[in-house]
């Protein structure tokens, strides 16, 4: 075993002290929650977040971007079994056999293929993945009653926003077919809400999530070259790649680079629980951006990730990314107002939480 990866004892220690120091945490009522694409970097942070408030979770995944090693280590975080079905929103019958067999409370709905520049190629593959396998869902929970939904949304719903900080009234625009299907379930979503008066949904629009649970037991582990910016980082402080390609250094901004509102993703993981407590408690629906509502660059991301993790990182000033806006930040107040929601973690603790998760897991959960 290579001297910066987990020994099996490490594991289970850290596990312990967390289950223990997080014991007790339980507000709301408790509920049978299924997390469809919850063996993904946001689904298992949430997995997390509701085991410790003490729900009953279950996770359906189809791999396609994730590792079945997450359940290992979500086991080794809630120190019990977590329930799993290997299951392709695709398949409708699958769906509709789960829900048959099972009974949920609520779905959390995180299960979408999520590269800009694939959907570009393969907007198709899209269509029929993210909004497709929306619609199976939401007929597979129609045909059991489950009349609870949290949906992962996105900031870009706003495109290319008039003014910062952006919040929920800014006009809805998409600049690519990743976008449109986000959008696209967003106003299903509001449909089926219309149609069916006991329906609850919350559409969540994620602004750029970061980091990494506490335990560094899970983290961002994308296949190949990273397209976000914080695991590129992570993968120039951990050496597996050169160095940083910086997207632009002349736009309109605090230092030429482009700003953007990164988010911690244990902060994420809490509003989704926070989220379904509202759907039972106000029984509304709602639409909410979260985020941090600071606006941090580039350059002074790749600068806290430097301090955070005493390694250097190299970077190079290029072309601009097409299709890539100057600034964009939240207005996350709605999200205050309604769910007594807001960020805790600033970009110190984001940076420090994703070199841990990283500097243990140098292969991702390849290694381990
Ligand atoms: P992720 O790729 O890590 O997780 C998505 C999970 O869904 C993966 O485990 C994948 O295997 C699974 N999945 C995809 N299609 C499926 C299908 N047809 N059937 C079953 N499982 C399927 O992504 P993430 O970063 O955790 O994002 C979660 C959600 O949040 C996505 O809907 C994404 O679009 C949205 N979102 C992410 C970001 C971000 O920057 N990470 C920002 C805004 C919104
Ligand atoms: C952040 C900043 C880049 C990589 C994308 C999707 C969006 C959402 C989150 C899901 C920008 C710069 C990046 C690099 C760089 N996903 N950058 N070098 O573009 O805000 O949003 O992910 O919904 O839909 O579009 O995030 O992390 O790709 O980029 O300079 O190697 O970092 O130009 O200014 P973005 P990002």
């Amino acid at each position: 075993m290579k001297s910066s990866a987990l020994s099996r004892i490490d594991l289970i220690v850290r596990a312990l002290t967390y289950s223990q120091a997080n014991a007790g945490i339980f507000r709301g009522e408790q509920m049978r929650i299924l997390l469809c694409g919850g063996a993904g970097y946001i689904g298992c942070h949430t997995y997390a977040t509701l085991s410790e408030r003490g729900h009953q979770v279950a996770i359906a995944d189809n791999f396609s971007n994730s590792s079945p090693e997450v359940l290992t280590r979500l086991r080794q975080l809630s120190g019990a079994p977590v329930p799993f079905h290997r299951l392709d929103l695709r398949d409708k019958p699958a769906l509709e056999a789960l829900f048959a067999q099972e009974s949920f409370d609520a779905v959390i709905h995180f299960a979408a293929l999520k590269a800009v520049g694939e959907s570009c190629e393969r907007p198709l593959d899209y269509f029929e993945n993210n909004i497709g396998g929306t619609i199976n869902l939401l007929q597979a929970m129609r045909g059991a009653g489950v009349r609870r939904l949290v949906f992962s949304s996105s900031a870009t719903v706003y495109g290319d926003p008039e003014q910062v900080p952006v919040n929920e009234q800014a006009r809805l625009q998409v600049t690519n077919p990743y976008g449109r299907t986000k959008l696209v379930v967003e106003e299903l979503i509001g449909d089926l809400c219309r149609s069916d008066r006991d329906f609850r949904a919350a559409n969540l629009r994620y602004f750029n999530p970061v980091g990494a649970h506490a335990s560094g037991l899970i983290g961002e582990d994308p296949n190949g070259i990273p397209n976000n910016l914080m695991p590129y980082i992570c993968q120039v402080a951990v050496g597996r790649r050169e160095k940083l390609s910086v997207f632009g250094g002349d736009y309109p901004t605090v230092d030429g680079t482009g700003v953007r509102d990164y988010i911690h993703v244990v902060d994420l993981a809490r509003a989704h629980a926070d989220a379904l407590d509202y759907l039972v408690r106000a029984d509304r629906s709602l639409t909410v951006n979260l985020g941090t509502g600071r606006g941090i660059s580039v350059l002074e991301l790749a600068n806290a990730f430097s301090s955070a993790s005493g390694r250097e990182i190299p970077y190079q000033i290029v072309e601009r990314r097409p299709g890539d806006v100057a600034e964009v930040y939240a207005d996350p107040g709605l999200a205050q107002q309604l769910l007594g929601w807001r960020a805790e973690y600033d970009v110190d603790a984001m940076c420090r939480d994703a070199w841990r998760w990283q500097s243990m897991n140098p292969q991702g959960y390849q290694g381990g």
